[in-house]
C-alpha cells in the first residue's frame, strides 16, 4: 500500500480486498474477550478533526488503542487555531511531537493532501469537504462483500444528497473497481455533472430499487448546501426518500445501507432504518475491523 490514503484511487484492487481479508481477521479479534493486538506498540496516531463527527473520529481512536497506539486528539474548536494559527504551523507543532500517522477530517477539500508535503509520516483522509471519504467507502464496501460474499455484479442502489456527499465520490470509486452495477436515484437539482457514465441515474425510485441487493441513502448535506436546493424536505421524503411504500414487491435477501449519520424521515424513513434489512450498525462495527485493516497495511508498506 501507498504511503497516504487520500481517494481509493490510492489502491489496487488487490490491496483492496486485503483489506477485506484482513478486517475480517480483525473483526474475529474484536469479538474475543481481550481485544488488544500489539502492532502499533510504540507508534502515535494524531486524530485531527476540523469538522464534528462521531463515528470515523471514534473508530479510528479505538482502532488505534485496539492496536497499542498511542492516539492524540486534535479538536480545532479548542486549539490555537482560534488564536490565527495556521494549519501549516498547527502541523509542524504536531511534527515536532512526532506523530507517525495523521488521521484528518477538515472541511475543505485538499487539506489531507496538502498535510503529506509537509510531514514524514502518514496521511488517511478522514474526510475533507465533499471531496473524499475513502475509509468509508472501504467500509461500505466491506459490509457488502461480507454480506453477499462477492461485490461483483451486484445491483446497488444509491439515493439521497448525491451532490454534496463525499461518500458517494469514494463509493462510487471503490463498487466501480470491483464490479458492481451502480444506479443513483434523487432530485435533478441534487445531482452533480462528473458523475461516471458507468453508473445509471433515474427519477424513479421504484425502478432504482426493483433488482438492487442493496439499497443506500445519503445525508442531507445541508451545512454544503449554499442555497435552497430542494422545495423542502417533507416533498423530497415524499419522492426520493428510502420509504416502505417505494420497496415493497422487492426480492428478500436485500440490505439496507446508509454512512450515518442518518436524518430519519428525510432520506430514509425510521422504520426502514430499524429494519430487518438493515445493517446500518453493522457498517459501525465494520468501521472499526476496516480501520484496524488500513492502520496494518499502512504499517506493512
Ligand atoms: N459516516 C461518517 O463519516 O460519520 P461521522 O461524520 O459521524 O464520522
Amino acid at each position: 500500500m501507498k504511503k497516504h490514503l487520500i481517494t481509493i484511487s490510492d489502491l489496487s484492487k488487490n490491496e483492496i480486498i486485503e483489506i477485506f481479508k484482513q478486517g475480517k481477521v480483525f473483526k474475529d479479534i474484536l469479538q474475543r474477550p481481550i481485544k488488544k493486538i500489539p502492532t502499533l506498540r510504540g507508534k502515535t496516531v494524531g486524530l485531527l478533526f476540523f469538522e464534528p463527527s462521531t463515528r470515523t473520529k471514534l473508530s479510528f481512536e479505538l482502532a488505534a488503542k485496539r492496536m497499542s497506539a498511542d492516539t492524540i486528539n486534535f479538536s480545532a474548536s479548542t486549539s490555537s487555531l482560534k488564536k490565527n494559527e495556521s494549519i501549516k504551523d498547527t502541523i509542524m507543532t504536531l511534527e515536532a511531537m512526532k506523530i507517525d500517522i495523521y488521521v484528518v477530517r477538515h472541511p475543505s477539500p485538499g487539506v489531507p493532501a496538502m498535510i503529506t508535503k509537509i510531514i514524514k509520516g502518514s496521511v488517511i483522509n478522514a474526510g475533507d469537504g465533499a471531496h473524499a471519504h475513502p475509509t468509508q467507502g472501504i467500509l461500505d464496501a466491506y459490509t457488502v462483500w461480507e454480506k453477499f460474499g462477492d461485490v461483483k455484479g451486484l445491483h446497488i442502489a444509491i439515493l439521497g444528497d448525491v451532490k454534496y456527499s463525499r461518500v458517494i465520490r469514494s463509493d462510487i470509486e471503490i463498487f466501480l473497481k470491483l464490479g458492481a452495477h451502480l444506479t443513483l436515484c434523487t432530485a435533478k437539482t441534487l445531482m452533480p455533472n462528473w458523475i461516471d457514465p458507468k453508473v445509471k441515474y433515474t427519477t424513479n425510485i421504484e425502478k432504482a430499487v426493483k433488482d438492487a441487493d442493496v439499497i443506500m441513502g445519503l445525508r442531507m448535506q445541508k451545512e454544503r448546501q449554499d442555497s435552497a436546493i430542494i422545495p423542502d424536505e417533507i416533498e423530497f421524503n415524499t419522492f426520493f426518500g428510502i420509504k416502505n411504500i417505494k420497496i415493497a414487491n422487492k426480492k428478500n435477501n436485500y440490505i439496507v445501507m446508509h454512512p450515518g449519520p442518518i436524518n430519519r424521515g428525510i432520506e430514509i424513513d425510521g422504520d426502514i432504518a430499524d429494519s430487518k434489512h438493515s445493517v446500518i450498525n453493522e457498517q459501525v462495527t465494520n468501521g472499526l475491523a476496516t480501520r484496524m485493516a488500513i492502520f496494518y497495511a499502512l504499517f506493512q508498506g
